[in-house]
């Protein structure tokens, strides 16, 4: 028996968001339902809505989600009714190329559930990266789950399921950041911050914030950030340069995903140092580099998805550096919302007044 719920809907491009009364089925083979109680607000989300991404609505929004499992289909054994799980958007498949050869991040087979939520009158939903959490309870492949310690806030566990684990993994897995390490983020938004936060953890010397907004440097220096550059009034490459004896900084990320800040990202880094891309740009935008720039650079220029996160591996290891006070993740939590205020936190977000509002339930 589908069970009726309510959920967070994209009707069509650039519509409002609506909530709906949804219906989740039962869980097949391999699916897991979450009773979800907290969910980040996203760009990814406002992207959906915006007819950004694909045409398929309506969506069912939201993807940074934290709850409880609450009924699982057959062939489940990794997560179990009443388990606290934060839901990840790619369950690796374990067999692919990319999967053999130790890197499951890039899988190429990721699956979501095979059933289909839908409205009151049969019309299927397209859950938000294959979650859809902006709901009493959503309907998910048993792989989406990974199980952490049940004591933490669910709003601050909900949000490694995205955004905090972008920035945190564009760090420690993507840049390797290590002890003694410079590290600058251009772009301090809730990734960028994650990133400055990662490199705090991984032990980086010196953690160079750099953005257009003096709100964002300050909150960037209560997460780890011992210097600040304001682009809009200082040449960034060069106080990064000033600020590394000259050189660089040994990794480099970006946290913003345009053109401007892409070219600032590389020469901002030392010679031999590693740029991280993690700000995602939009299908029309280029760069063009002086090919001697590109020859002349050592080092490495990568792009991180999803903090190339492993969650079974990273979201317990983060939870548990968070209840040990070694990472505070709860300040990435701006504030937290009813379901029925997502329209009107994505005009907070555009405006830029929180790093994260998070939908309680
Ligand atoms: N130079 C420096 N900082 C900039 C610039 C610029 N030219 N333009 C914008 N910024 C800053 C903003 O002031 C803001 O603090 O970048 C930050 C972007 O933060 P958010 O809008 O909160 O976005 P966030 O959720 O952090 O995501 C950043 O990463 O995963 C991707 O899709 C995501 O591309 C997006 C990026
Ligand atoms: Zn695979
Ligand atoms: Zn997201």
């Amino acid at each position: 028996m589908a069970q009726e719920v309510r959920g967070v809907i994209a009707p069509g491009k650039n519509e409002p968001v609506r909530l709906e009364t949804i219906l989740v089925p039962d869980p097949g083979p391999g699916e897991a339902v979450v009773k979800i109680q907290a969910c980040g607000v996203c760009h990814t989300d406002l992207h959906y809505k915006q007819g950004g991404i694909n045409d398929e609505f309506p969506f069912l929004l939201g993807h940074e989600a934290s709850g409880v499992v609450e009924s699982v289909g057959a062939g489940v054994t990794d997560v179990a009714p009443g388990d606290f799980v934060i839901l990840n958007w790619r369950a690796v498949c374990g067999q692919c190329r990319a999967c053999l050869r130790g890197r499951p991040q890039y899988c190429f087979d990721t699956h979501n559930a095979r059933q289909k939520m839908t409205l009151k009158d049969g019309t299927e939903l397209t859950p938000a990266l294959g979650i859809g959490a902006f709901a009493d309870k959503t309907l998910v492949a048993a792989g989406q789950c990974t199980k952490v310690d049940p004591e933490v806030s669910p709003a601050v566990a909900g949000l490694l399921g995205c955004g905090v684990m972008a920035g945190i993994g564009a760090a420690i897995n993507t840049g390797g950041v290590t002890r003694g390490d410079s590290v600058a983020v251009i772009g301090c938004g809730g990734v960028g911050d994650a990133a400055v936060a990662g490199a705090r953890l991984a032990g980086a010397a010196r953690i160079i914030a750099v953005d257009i907004d003096d709100r964002k440097l300050d909150i960037a220096r209560t997460m780890g950030a011992t210097h600040t550059v304001n682009s809009r009034t200082t040449d960034p490459v060069e106080a990064i340069r000033e600020l590394t004896g000259g050189f660089g900084a040994d990794v480099v990320i970006e946290a913003v995903g345009r053109p401007e800040t892409y070219k600032q990202a590389f020469y901002a880094r030392d010679l031999a140092g590693t740029v991280v891309l993690v700000g995602v740009p939009t299908p029309d935008m280029t760069l063009e580099l002086p090919l001697l720039d590109v020859f002349g650079r050592g080092g490495a220029l990568k792009s991180s998805w999803y903090g190339d996160c492993l969650p079974s591996r990273d979201f317990p290891m983060l939870i548990d550096l968070h209840q040990q006070g070694r990472i505070d993740l709860s300040a990435f939590v701006t504030e937290t919302i009813g379901i029925d205020d997502v329209e009107r936190a994505f005009d907070r977000m555009h405006a830029g007044d929180v790093l994260r509002s998070v939908v309680t339930l």
